[in-house]
């Protein structure tokens, strides 16, 4: 690491300390986005998937990006969560910025402080519930069984403790959901985003997942952000981001009879 880095991550570390301070009221910001482009392919074929973005989601909330297929929105989710390189502008996670952090920082950095639940759950088909979910742990290095164990309380927070020993493919799509939730959740990120969490799920489960993602969120130093074009969950968010073609075009803050600070990761 070149000095000028170093110096760079003390001034956004410093920063972060700020922006994440217990002064005053307004919320911390979790996620700042400046300037934001990213396109794919070149010449005839490129598409310019993000086109300026500048957006700041707060801790406490659970903040949901809705708009048309094809708009942008898991491709701006990919960058906030450092999976996808931008071409131009600045993401800053809890007052770090990925560009100052390098590769193997920016890794290290998501590892710890980012879950992430896709929409096709991504679970590794042999293996039990519990180790799918006990993933994150086994990379931080922690014993396989103690893993195994620690997971298995997260999954019966989640009403999943029958299902411990279960295999992927025993499983409904909820409770895939639910697998895959827990593994998000296990290693306490301070930051979790979901692509499209309910898109596979019937209409009950999908309200309890995102039930589970509000308790996640009500905490004053963790942020959820959840992509959806579910029209039946839009009033799950705090906030609201509007996408069209590239660009946020709206943003609603509404009131959410939020959940209680949930017995998830405790
Ligand atoms: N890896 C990729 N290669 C080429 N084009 C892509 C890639 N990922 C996304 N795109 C294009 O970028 C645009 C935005 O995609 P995406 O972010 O997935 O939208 P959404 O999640 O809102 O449906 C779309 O036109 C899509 O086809
Ligand atoms: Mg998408």
């Amino acid at each position: 690491m070149t000095i000028a880095t170093m110096m760079r991550e003390a001034q956004s570390q410093s920063a972060g300390a700020d922006s994440t301070g217990a002064s005053g009221s307004a919320p911390a910001v979790a996620v700042r986005v400046r300037g934001l482009t990213k396109g794919f392919g070149a010449g005839e074929q490129r598409v310019q998937a993000l086109r300026g973005i500048d957006w700041d989601v707060y801790c406490g909330q659970l903040t949901m990006i809705v708009g048309p297929s094809g708009c942008g929105k898991t491709t701006l989710l990919s960058v906030i969560a450092g999976i996808l390189n931008c071409d131009e502008g600045e993401v800053e996670i809890f007052g770090r910025a990925l560009s100052a952090m390098g590769d193997r920082g920016r890794t290290r950095f998501r590892a710890e402080n980012i879950g992430f639940v896709f929409q096709q759950y991504n679970l590794l088909p042999a293996l039990t519930a519990a180790e799918n979910a006990a993933i994150p742990l086994v990379i931080a290095g922690w014993p396989r069984e103690r893993a195994v164990r620690r997971a298995g309380e997260v999954l019966s927070s989640l009403g999943m403790g029958k299902k411990l020993a279960s295999l992927p493919g025993q499983l409904s799509g909820g409770q895939m959901q639910r697998v895959a939730i827990a593994r998000a959740l296990v290693h306490e990120p301070r930051l979790l985003v979901c692509d499209e969490p309910t898109a596979a799920l019937d209409h009950e489960t999908g309200l309890s997942v995102m039930n589970l993602m509000r308790q996640a969120a009500v905490r004053p130093d963790r942020a959820v952000v959840v992509v959806t074009h579910d029209n039946r969950v839009f009033g799950f968010g705090d906030r609201v981001a509007h996408m069209d073609d590239g660009r946020i075009v709206r943003i609603d803050e509404q009131a959410v009879e939020g959940a209680e600070p949930g017995t998830i990761g405790e």
